[in-house]
């Protein structure tokens, strides 16, 4: 397999975006990420997209998109693994380019919640239709007896999940592109309303619009686009099964730990290699479960990173500098592109208030439903 690095990076603000259409989003975020490699042209593209037919009525978007960028001709494909098509999109562009086949492959996301379907019901198809979403039950349902299951084998509290969403504003708050720019306290947090106990909407991602694109080539090539490529150096990708009662431990995430064992071993480093990371935080328990099973802390002791400050920016291990889902916005399939533009920022020195310094390798973790798909990625700078 041949090295693959990223060398152009493009994004939109992430919110409500009631102006700008699913095509504009993808147009403005794969015209930027043209524009700062210098490329008018591109072997492949890679959308990822958890349902824009649900949510706009729009499906087949590799030539619709292919044609808005001009390029009406180039191989282009929707990747879809629900809030992980991101992430799969960028692993599908990777080998691609790994095995030779391609030389420059553009792997975007982008979703647009906004503009009508019930939300809700939309994102709820990606948990298990007869055990689960028939029943009733939501994400944010489920991800509250995941919360509790943690509690319960954990003895993680309800100030320990708030502090994840006081770490994550505050970094967000920081970043331009971010849907919620403002700092959060803890009371502030601890008494939002409830949404499904012990989540309060504090503890929740945001429905967002936005879109994130990312150019990939050859490392041997890239510095025909920049002089700072950022290297894929691992990718790893897993499932576990789908309902959360198929599961041995719902406060473990299998899916987290395999893929992520997957990405260490391409990449020949261990957790402890990890200087910052970008993890899947649609809701403040996801962190808590996510670093642990990335091996990042010690089972047990999720809980405790963000308030003790192990996570926060200035910390050992600093996760979702960029603000993460919760406070930068989670429009489903763009947020596993948009965590690999914040490493790749990151890796580049170009974080601004977010920098973490001297950073040389970081990962990105994004995961679909309440965790049975996962694809993580470790990334150095070179
Ligand atoms: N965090 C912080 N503030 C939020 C918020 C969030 N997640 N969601 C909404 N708000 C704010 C809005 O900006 C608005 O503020 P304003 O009154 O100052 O304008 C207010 O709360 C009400 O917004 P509204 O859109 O009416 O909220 P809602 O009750 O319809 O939705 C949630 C809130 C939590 C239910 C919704 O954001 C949600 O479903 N989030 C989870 C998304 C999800 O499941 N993603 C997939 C993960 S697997």
């Amino acid at each position: 397999m041949r090295k693959v690095a990223i060398v152009a990076a493009g994004m939109t603000r992430f919110g409500e975006l009631w102006q700008t259409s699913l095509r504009d989003l993808f147009r403005e975020a794969a015209g930027e990420a043209l524009r700062n490699a210098g490329v008018e042209r591109l072997d492949s593209i890679y959308v990822g997209n958890m349902s824009a037919g649900q949510f706009v009525g729009q499906e087949h978007l590799g030539p619709l998109f292919a044609d808005q960028l001009g390029l009406a001709g180039v191989a282009a494909t929707r990747v879809e693994s629900a809030c992980a098509s991101g992430g799969a999109a960028l692993r599908t562009a990777f080998f691609e380019v790994a095995s030779g086949a391609s030389d420059l492959v553009l792997a975007a996301g982008v979703e647009k919640m906004n503009d009508g379907g019930d939300v809700t019901a939309v994102l709820a198809t990606a948990a298990d239709q007869e055990n689960e979403a028939y029943h009733g039950i939501t994400f944010p349902g489920l991800y509250a007896m995941i919360a509790r299951a943690h509690m319960h084998a954990c003895g993680t509290t309800e100030k320990d999940l708030a502090a994840v969403s006081v770490k994550n504003h505050r970094h967000g708050a920081l970043n331009p592109k971010a849907q919620f720019r403002r700092e959060v306290a803890l009371e502030e947090v601890m008494s939002s309303s409830l949404v499904a106990e012990p989540l309060r909407l504090l503890h929740c991602s945001p429905v967002s619009d936005g879109a994130a694109a990312v150019l990939l080539c050859p490392l041997d090539q890239a510095r025909k686009y920049t002089d700072r490529p950022v290297l894929i150096r691992g990718s790893g990708c897993a499932t576990a099964p789908m309902a959360l009662a198929d599961r041995k431990d719902p406060s473990h995430l299998d899916a987290v730990q395999l893929a992520a064992e997957r990405a260490y071993e391409m990449a020949g480093i261990g957790p402890e290699d990890i200087q910052l990371a970008e993890v899947h935080d649609c809701f403040s328990i996801a962190e808590i479960c996510c670093i642990e099973a990335l091996g990042l802390v010690e089972r047990g002791l999720g809980g405790r990173a963000a308030g003790s400050g192990v996570t926060a920016l200035g910390g050992r291990t600093p996760v979702n500098t960029s603000g993460g889902l919760k406070s930068k916005g989670h429009p489903v399939g763009a947020t596993g592109i948009a965590q690999a533009i914040e490493v790749f920022e990151q890796l580049r020195g170009e974080a601004g208030k977010r920098q973490v310094q001297g950073a040389r390798i970081g990962l990105a973790q994004n995961m679909g439903g309440s965790g049975a798909s996962c694809v993580v990625h470790v990334f150095e700078r070179v």
